[in-house]
């Protein structure tokens, strides 16, 4: 069903779960693959610290919101500080397997000492951006079994949990970011946000191209067949980035939001799937 706003009836819920604790995750998780598990090492990498900008820029903008996205921002920030509490643990059992992921993170500092140096709402809109980003590419996460083919279950679980509520809080950064631009003329609004939108791009395929070459490096893997394994993974077989496309372009039509696409029956599929694999929360 379309829509232009976030649907009346959504509730975000915080599932407070933990995945993997006490266990040692493969070195290569993601079917015995170094390349697939590179990029999603490399992605789980700038989690932490990207998450924690993410809640803080949004938060910034949190007096003045009406009572809903007040509380949804609420709720946002629990889904996040746990995915990053997630990530960490994960960070931990791939560091635990033989990676080094201090060069990414460190990369992740540089990417955002550079935005915080700017006013806030240059913040708000990289998130609004990238919360976009994240929740197409949770959907089509969530959409095709292969993109976790073969992964470790505990593993692909914390994915799965992960895509879940970042499809169900999608609309929370777009919201603020509309209800703090309210007053611009609307040109300047889309100007900005198309903007922010390609560089945010740009970015997160250099940096986690590079973050995964770094990864496959460790492994040995370096050179022309480092480039042509992992560009086939990203952008062809399974290709998430190629599949996203639409979804991508999508935000750039006149009067997107992310709700437009309510694919809320998704999320009420996958988390059926989801219980059974992992562990009860402590
Ligand atoms: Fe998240
Ligand atoms: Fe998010």
């Amino acid at each position: 069903m379309a829509s232009k706003a976030t649907p009346p009836d959504l509730t975000i819920t915080p599932r407070d779960r933990r995945f993997g604790r006490g266990a040692r995750t493969e070195r290569w998780w993601l079917g015995g693959d170094p390349v697939g598990t590179a990029l999603y090492n490399a992605l789980s990498a700038t989690f932490p610290k990207g998450e924690a900008f993410f809640v803080e820029s949004v938060r910034k903008f949190r007096d003045g919101t009406p009572p809903r996205l007040a509380g949804e921002i609420k709720a946002f920030t629990t889904q996040e500080v746990m995915h990053s509490r997630e990530h960490v643990a994960f960070n931990r059992r791939a560091h635990e397997a033989g990676y080094d992921l201090s060069k990414l993170e460190a990369q992740v500092d540089r990417r955002l000492d550079l935005v915080r140096a700017k006013p806030p709402i240059a913040s708000l809109a990289a998130t609004m951006a990238l919360e976009h980003f994240t929740a197409i590419l949770a959907h089509e996460l969530l959409s095709d079994p292969r993109h976790l083919g073969g992964a470790d279950a505990e593993t692909a679980a914390m994915w799965r949990w992960h895509a879940i509520e970042e499809i169900e809080h999608k609309g929370v950064a777009y919201d603020t970011w509309l209800h703090a631009t309210k007053d611009w003329p609307r040109f300047k609004r889309w100007k900005v946000k198309a903007k922010v939108m390609m560089l945010v791009t740009r970015n997160f395929i250099v940096d986690r191209t590079r973050g995964s070459l770094e990864l496959l490096r460790q492994d040995g893997i370096v050179g022309p067949r480092a480039w042509g394994r992992l560009l086939w993974f990203a952008w062809v077989r399974p290709g998430m980035l190629r599949k996203i496309f639409t979804a991508w372009a999508s935000f750039f039509m006149p009067g997107f939001h992310p709700w437009k696409h309510d694919d809320r029956a998704l999320i009420d599929s996958a988390e059926a799937q989801l219980r059974p694999q992992a562990e009860p929360c402590v």
